[in-house]
């Protein structure tokens, strides 16, 4: 995968603001063949500290509302103030996924990067707490870490060097988001895709001097990496 528009936001200053593999390079890929209009008003879902955010902004011309859970918006106004984006372009919102404070059918597109699977493993959330936000016939894109095939009954012992059962019990392999995200009723299913980016992406992410990365690299390096990729999801609401 050959990244463009990601590398700009990949310097070591950008990437102290990454809370896992390489989210804008993801989003690159994510969007490769994106069908979202310039100017749509776009939900960064799981935005974490925002740089996903000033990606869709800066380079796909998206008005953009950063929701995330654990992360302050004022510290993210702030970043984003930094970047030279005002509130008409980027809206930082402190939102619980489950319970989403927007007007129904206010966004033309919703983009999750490294995020939905702390919350879309339910198969009745898609139905009931996201698509009343999303217009007929927008978009939603989601770009997760997933595995090539679940293994959660004979967990391979690399893994276990960084991250607990509960902990892996976020993560799955496409055939589960499958099952998960064809019951829902009010969104087609696009694609359920294994994705290019993992090596690079996993890279940028370890170098940090984070004590998350720090305990990310143990599984990675003792070659843990081979039973894990990232999956696609692309719907379109009916
Ligand atoms: C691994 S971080 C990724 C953040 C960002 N997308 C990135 O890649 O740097 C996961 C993010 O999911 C968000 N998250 C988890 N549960 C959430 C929920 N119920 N509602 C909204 N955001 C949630 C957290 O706040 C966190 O920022």
């Amino acid at each position: 995968m050959e990244y463009i528009l990601s590398q700009k936001y990949s310097t070591p200053e950008l990437m102290t603001k990454i809370m896992g593999p390489n989210p804008v390079k993801l989003e690159e890929e994510l969007l490769s063949e994106c069908k979202i209009p310039e100017r749509s008003i776009v939900c960064d879902l799981g935005s974490g500290q925002g740089l996903t955010s000033v990606f869709l902004a800066k380079e796909y011309g998206f008005k953009v509302y950063a929701a995330d859970l654990w992360s302050e918006p004022e510290n993210n106004r702030k970043f984003f103030r930094s970047m030279g984006l005002g509130d008409e372009q980027i809206i930082p919102v402190k939102a619980d996924a489950a319970d989403l404070p927007f007007d129904k059918e206010f966004f033309d597109a919703v983009i999750s990067t490294d995020s939905y699977n702390y919350f879309g493993r339910d198969a009745e959330y898609l139905d009931s707490s996201l698509l009343p936000f999303v217009k007929k016939g927008g978009y939603i894109y989601i770009a997760i870490p997933g595995m090539k095939k679940d293994c959660h009954d004979n967990i391979p012992p690399e893994l276990l060097m960084s991250w607990t059962p509960e902990q892996l019990d976020y993560i799955h392999d496409a055939e589960y988001w499958t099952n998960i995200v064809s019951k829902c009723k009010g969104a087609e299913v696009v694609c359920v895709s294994e994705m290019e980016s993992n090596d690079e992406v996993w890279a940028d992410w370890l170098m940090q001097d984070n004590e998350y990365a720090k305990g990310d690299r143990r599984a990675i390096e003792a070659g843990g990496g081979e039973y894990l990729n990232f999956i696609k999801i692309i719907l379109v609401k009916r």
